[in-house]
């Protein structure tokens, strides 16, 4: 396979990356906050260490290693001639608890990979390989915050948004030994060339295509919301039914009007995955609930009238049942459409190595969509065993590493050459 000035790259180098990168990927799951499972949280001791162990892959490949103020890790591969401009290769290196060992960290992995690959080479653009440490937005509730600071749209007060123990932001750059004050200074410059991001499809598409590799086109909007129905504790022998005013009973109701609702609509997608009853104990009417919700759909225009749709269906519920229906939006992230130009590029990588360039939309959130409005931005998706993901089961097939790996080099070669 041809790559910048006519040179091969052999089987074996590639074979011998595609080792490297499920090694990285095993080494990568082992630091954990979770003894025993894959769970990485904004910049908890786990973060440091998995920082600990790219820096020194990133090194031993004469790449320039940084740490910006809320955690990004940058690895610099230097151009042919200075202050050319930048290609970013980025994904993110947090989980949601009890992960796989793919989603993000590979997309990184392969990043350090294509550098391995390029093996000295310099090209008529830098490459920036950046480990994003929040992306999931498990600690705080704060999606994609790394990339949001990229690109500036982190806003300052959002620092300020508290953990379960009560840790802010702030607090918890701090402890990392980073600075918060510095944060603006996290904006990436100009000379960005673009953004590459590969990562798993999470999702059942390449398989039931027998696709190895998938161009991504737009991924979908997404709106997260903190719900909270607040009724009255009470004694749960003594209270008659008629007399309650159950927050549990009444969120349990609305779930279902949920789910009901996102079945009704095509390729709507509503989930509620986290609910916490108070006082959460067997023997008390919960008092209030807290739980969240998490709305996607390709057009912004039908995601955002299910969203009113549901709120209005909590607060009639609620007023039905005597409690107070709320809530808080935490994200309101529109669609966002990939890079037509870069894609294009992408898309003749992928069919240069000699897979069909299946293009599809991205139902899961991914960084890509936070910077693609400030650069052109294009995904590559790799096909993901079972469709499974978020779940230690989560895999990737090696032919399909070595698949990507060819596509990227093309992706270098094609951008290098014009
Ligand atoms: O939730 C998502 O879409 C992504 O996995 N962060
Ligand atoms: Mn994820
Ligand atoms: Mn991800």
């Amino acid at each position: 396979m041809a790559l910048t000035k006519k040179e091969e790259i052999t089987e074996a180098a590639l074979a011998a990356a595609v080792a490297s990168v499920m090694e990285g990927c095993r080494a990568m799951a082992a630091f954990s906050d979770d003894p025993g499972r894959t769970t990485r949280l904004y910049l908890t001791p786990a973060v440091k260490a998995a920082h600990g162990y790219l820096r020194e892959r990133m090194e031993r490949l004469g790449m320039a290693v940084t740490i910006d103020a809320v955690g990004n890790l940058h690895g610099f591969y230097t151009a042919e001639k200075a202050n050319a401009p930048r290609l970013l290769i980025a994904s993110h290196i947090d989980t949601v608890p009890d992960s796989g060992g793919f989603d993000g960290v590979l997309g990184v992995i392969l990043g350090i990979a294509l550098i391995e690959l390029l093996s000295g080479k310099r090209l008529p653009f830098a490459i920036e390989v950046i480990a994003f440490p929040e992306e999931e937005g498990v600690r705080f509730r704060l999606p994609f915050l790394g990339s949001r600071a990229l690109v500036g749209t982190l806003e300052q007060d959002l620092l300020q948004r508290k953990d379960a123990n009560g840790i802010s932001v702030a607090e918890a750059v701090r402890n990392f030994g980073l600075d918060p004050t510095q944060v603006p200074s996290v904006k990436t410059g100009s000379g960005v060339l673009g953004y590459f991001e590969m990562h798993i499809e999470q999702g059942p598409v390449l398989e039931s295509l027998h696709a190895p590799v998938g161009v991504v086109e737009a991924i979908v909007g997404q709106t997260r919301l903190e719900v909270n129905f607040r009724g009255c504790a009470n004694h749960a022998g003594t209270t008659p039914m008629h007399l309650r005013q159950d927050a549990l009973a009444g969120a349990a109701e609305w779930i279902t009007v949920v789910e009901n609702a996102a079945k009704r609509k095509e390729s709507l997608v509503a989930t509620v995955g986290r609910i916490e009853a108070l006082p959460g104990v067997g023997n008390v009417v919960p008092g209030e609930v807290v739980c969240s919700l998490d709305i996607r759909h390709a057009e912004d225009a039908v995601r955002q009238q299910a969203v009113q749709q549901l709120i209005d269906a909590g607060e009639a519920l609620a007023t039905r049942r005597g409690l107070v229906f709320t809530t808080k939006t935490l994200l309101d992230q529109p669609a966002e459409p990939m890079d037509s130009a870069l894609t294009a590029v992408l898309a003749q990588a992928v069919e240069s190595a000699g897979y069909a360039p299946h293009k599809m939309p991205s139902g899961a959130g991914h960084d890509a969509m936070i910077v693609a409005p400030f650069m052109p931005a294009a995904m590559l998706f790799l096909r993901s065993p079972g469709g499974i993901s978020h779940h230690p089961d989560e895999s990737v097939l090696t032919e399909d590493v070595l698949a990507a790996l060819r596509v990227g080099m093309n992706f270098l070669e094609l951008l290098a050459a014009g």
